[in-house]
């Protein structure tokens, strides 16, 4: 009955020069022999009740989550299921559990437990304490001896809560101390064109990168609220200038990348003081955009933006956010518009260069954008034709009235003869 977790590791594949969060490797042990193990990226969206009304929490399962070696366990004889457990920060714990027969083995339920007393997760929650929600639908399953893999993001609902898993693979009931090679392929994965088979053996073919560089293309984006009326635009082409360690190059990179329009679907929320706008292009790019409203100055700007990435020349999953941003100040009732290019700068390993931007994240009225408050690049550039017919217009003056003056000197000249 009593289980001796050996080992219980957290192994980070950790790459210090690439500055990204990348995914966390979690693996339960009995004895010598690992059970399961789960490489993956996990974020969480979970809603709760705060001073200001209901806000919504957003961070990532951190390089620190660790198993936890008392509530996980491979199972044994009379309970067929094994829980793997991951515990971070204070008190906030994912747990997955495990049922197999004969054939397949899946996530019998996800259990998600938070604690709103963590004011630096939950700012001004109005209640304290551990909350603790479980789903049954999780729906990860793959045939024994083969490795789930799922690059594509796959959330699951859980209580009032969403998980997101990316860049995913998993396997329980292992048969050896190492992902199996042959893999199970998630749906997601399997429905784009140039995706392996499911249930194909480990195979380097992955995604098509977004397209290479030149000007990106233009999209409209936008997000609606419940009752179906957009609530969020945006509109421009975007660029991605991402700094990243290549696998066909064995080097770190600096590469432009464009995204690709037709390829990207947009989400997003809306809420009273806070809009997001996530972008997902196929299965391996996650961008996300959250703009922030002072409801006292009637200011809003793009305070957050984070991006997940896992293109094939990847080694690792790129992920990088920043929360602290001041980029794209505009007024309530107004849309913000930068024409000019502009590069907002997320962190030392990317940034983005946006082209004919203009966005409208609270305040939108009629599916179309308010008069817009122009960035200062462009106000710069139209200020250019101004003085330049300005001086053009003076030359024009100078040149008549010397003429002028000129014209009449020699008509008195002639009157003199
Ligand atoms: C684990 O491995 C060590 C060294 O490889 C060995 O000495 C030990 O007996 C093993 N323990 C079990 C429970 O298999
Ligand atoms: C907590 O927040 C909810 C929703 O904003 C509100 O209805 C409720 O009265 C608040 N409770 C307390 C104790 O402040
Ligand atoms: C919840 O968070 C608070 C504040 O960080 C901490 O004092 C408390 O111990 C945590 N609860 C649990 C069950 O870890
Ligand atoms: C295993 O479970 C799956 C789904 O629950 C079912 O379709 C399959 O027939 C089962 N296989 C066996 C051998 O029981
Ligand atoms: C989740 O799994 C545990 C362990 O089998 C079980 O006790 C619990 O009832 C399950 N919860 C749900 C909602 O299915
Ligand atoms: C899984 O692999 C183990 C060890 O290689 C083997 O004993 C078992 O029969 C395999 N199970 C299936 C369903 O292939
Ligand atoms: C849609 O819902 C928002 C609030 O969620 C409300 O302000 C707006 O008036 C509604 N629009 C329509 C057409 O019902
Ligand atoms: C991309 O980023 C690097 C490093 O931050 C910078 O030197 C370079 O000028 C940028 N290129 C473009 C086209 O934005
Ligand atoms: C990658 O580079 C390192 C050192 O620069 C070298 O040791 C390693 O063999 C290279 N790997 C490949 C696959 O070329
Ligand atoms: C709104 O702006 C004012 C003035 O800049 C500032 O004092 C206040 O803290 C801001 N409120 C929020 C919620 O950021
Ligand atoms: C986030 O952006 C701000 C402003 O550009 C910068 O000062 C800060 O260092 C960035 N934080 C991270 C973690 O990159």
């Amino acid at each position: 009955m009593e289980l001796s977790h050996a080992v219980v590791a957290v192994l980070l594949a950790c790459s210090a020069w690439l500055g990204g969060v990348q995914a966390v490797t979690l693996e339960v042990k009995e004895g010598n022999s690992t059970c399961i193990k789960a490489e993956l990226s996990a974020s969480f969206s979970i809603a709760y009740d705060s001073i200001s009304g209901t806000s919504t929490a957003q961070f990532p399962l951190p390089d620190s989550a660790a198993v936890d070696p008392g509530s996980s366990s491979c199972g044994t004889d009379t309970d067929s299921l094994s829980w793997l457990v991951a515990v971070f920060g204070p008190g906030h714990a994912l747990g997955l559990s495990f049922s197999s027969n004969a054939s397949l083995y899946s996530v019998a339920n996800l259990t998600l437990q938070y604690n709103l007393s963590d004011s630096t997760i939950f700012p001004g929650a109005n209640s304290s304490g551990v909350v603790t929600v479980v789903s049954a639908s999780v729906g990860i399953s793959a045939a024994i001896n083969t490795t789930y893999r799922c690059v594509s993001p796959v959330a699951v609902s859980v209580g009032g809560a969403t998980v997101t898993f990316s860049g995913m693979r998993v396997e329980a009931f292992m048969p050896g101390n190492d992902l199996s090679p042959t893999e199970s392929v998630c749906l997601a994965d399997t429905t784009s064109t140039t995706a392996p088979p499911t249930t194909t053996a480990a195979s380097t073919t992955a995604a098509p990168a977004p397209t290479p560089a030149g000007t990106p293309e233009h999209k409209m984006y936008s997000v609606k609220n419940s009752n179906g009326t957009d609530c969020l635009l945006a509109q421009f082409g975007l660029q991605f200038n991402i700094s990243y360690f290549s696998k066909s190059q064995n080097k770190t990179v600096q590469d432009l990348v464009n995204l690709t329009p037709s390829q990207t679907n947009a989400s997003g929320s809306c809420e009273a003081s806070r809009a997001t706008l996530v972008l997902s292009e196929e299965r391996d790019t996650t961008l996300s955009f959250t703009f922030t409203l002072n409801s006292t100055t009637k200011k809003y700007h793009l305070s957050g933006l984070s991006l997940l990435a896992i293109w094939p020349d990847m080694t690792a999953q790129f992920s990088a956010s920043n929360t602290s941003l001041e980029y794209l100040r505009s007024t309530l009732g107004r849309s913000y518009m930068c024409n000019a290019e502009q590069t907002l700068i997320v962190a030392p390993t990317l940034s983005l260069n946006t082209f004919g931007l203009q966005v409208q994240p609270f305040g939108v009225i009629t599916d179309q954008f308010a008069t817009a408050e122009e960035c200062q690049m462009d106000q710069d550039q139209m200020l250019i034709p101004i003085i330049v017919g300005a001086a053009l217009a003076g030359l024009v003056l100078i040149v008549l009235i010397a003429y002028l003056i000129g014209r009449k000197r020699s008509h008195a000249g002639y009157q003199t003869i």
